[in-house]
């Protein structure tokens, strides 16, 4: 009898959601929901693996792939997969997987609610009641910035930011996006326009950034951008945060070049309480939970499941990575 596959989980999940795995391999799982797997756990687990069922915070690399002989599948808890050396993966023969679609509404909700929160300065409006900062009620006493009719422009126009949009136009806004490829069927469907990249930096009133982790999109959020946006303009990230260079947003909302900040996404996760962009009152920071929804995140866990199991059983995965 050929001995099972095993299958190696980075973080503690639910046991009635993996049961796919377990009718296709052998299961071993870190102990933890929030501690990443150390490192040299990893590294010896990957060395036993068929599959691994990876976190953002697991860093997949040409080092985890020399010790990994038997490993055919690696499957993302995300849609974004900036964490695997997909290009290593590849020349080894191995599938990466990743859960698109299923988060889509789930963190186009979190980026607009991020559009909300900046521009009504919601979190502000939360904490000074909590304080007992409320003393009165006064004209201009928390007054943001108004949402509806105003410009957004959306940074990297796949699905989530299509969704995104839809939101927006709700809202009678006016949407702009810039993306790598023009998308002429979206703006058929959507009311929405498309700008470069410079034009959209100056005509927004709201800029979205949902675009992938890539070579050409790293640090594209710097100073010079900053600069040329409106003063009155809000900048929200939901992508990665290594697309912004944090020290020129700092600088951007300490000269108040721009209005404010949301963040769901930074260089270093968790971020330094300490961190100067968290001094700041007009910047919200979440904890990166765009698709932190627990239907979201058991659908992805689900799905994640799924495509390891098409892998060891010789079928192409539904989310497939590789080119
Ligand atoms: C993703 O899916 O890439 C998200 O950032 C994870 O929450």
């Amino acid at each position: 009898m050929s001995k099972r596959p095993y299958v190696y989980v980075t973080r503690k999940m639910p046991a009635k959601m993996i049961n796919i795995l377990e009718s296709v391999a052998e299961v071993g799982m870190w102990e933890s929901e929030e501690t990443p797997v150390p490192r040299e756990i990893l590294l010896e687990e990957a060395n036993k693996a068929d599959g691994l069922f990876t976190v953002l915070a697991d860093q997949i690399d040409e080092e985890l792939f020399q010790a990994a002989p038997n490993l055919k599948v690696v499957a993302n808890l995300a849609v974004g997969f900036d964490n695997i050396d997909v290009q290593a993966a590849t020349k080894r023969g191995i599938a990466v997987c990743n859960t698109p679609d299923i988060l889509t509404d789930t963190t186009a909700d979190l980026a607009f609610s991020l559009v909300l929160m900046v521009g009504r300065r919601l979190a502000e409006a939360v904490e000074c009641v909590k304080t007992g900062n409320w003393t009165s009620w006064s004209p201009f006493f928390m007054a943001g910035a108004d949402v509806h009719h105003k410009t957004i422009g959306i940074v990297g126009m796949g699905s989530i930011g299509e969704a995104v949009a839809k939101r927006a136009l709700g809202f009678q806004m006016n949407v702009i996006y810039h993306n790598r490829n023009r998308k002429i069927e979206t703006e058929k469907a959507l009311d929405v326009s498309y700008r470069s990249f410079e034009d959209l930096v100056v005509e927004s009133d709201y800029i979205v950034c949902l675009t992938p982790l890539t070579d050409a999109t790293k640090g594209m959020f710097s100073k010079e951008v900053f600069r040329k946006m409106k003063n009155t303009a809000y900048f929200i990230n939901a992508s990665r945060g290594t697309v912004v260079v944090e020290e020129d947003l700092v600088e951007a909302l300490r000269e108040g070049e721009i209005a404010g900040a949301g963040l769901d996404v930074f260089h270093q996760e968790p971020i330094d309480p300490n961190h100067p962009l968290l001094q700041f009152p007009n910047v919200v920071a979440l904890p990166h939970i765009g698709s932190a929804s627990v239907e979201t995140r058991g659908a992805m866990i689900v799905h994640c499941c799924e495509n390891i199991a098409a892998v060891l059983k010789g079928e192409t995965p539904v989310s497939l990575v590789n080119k």
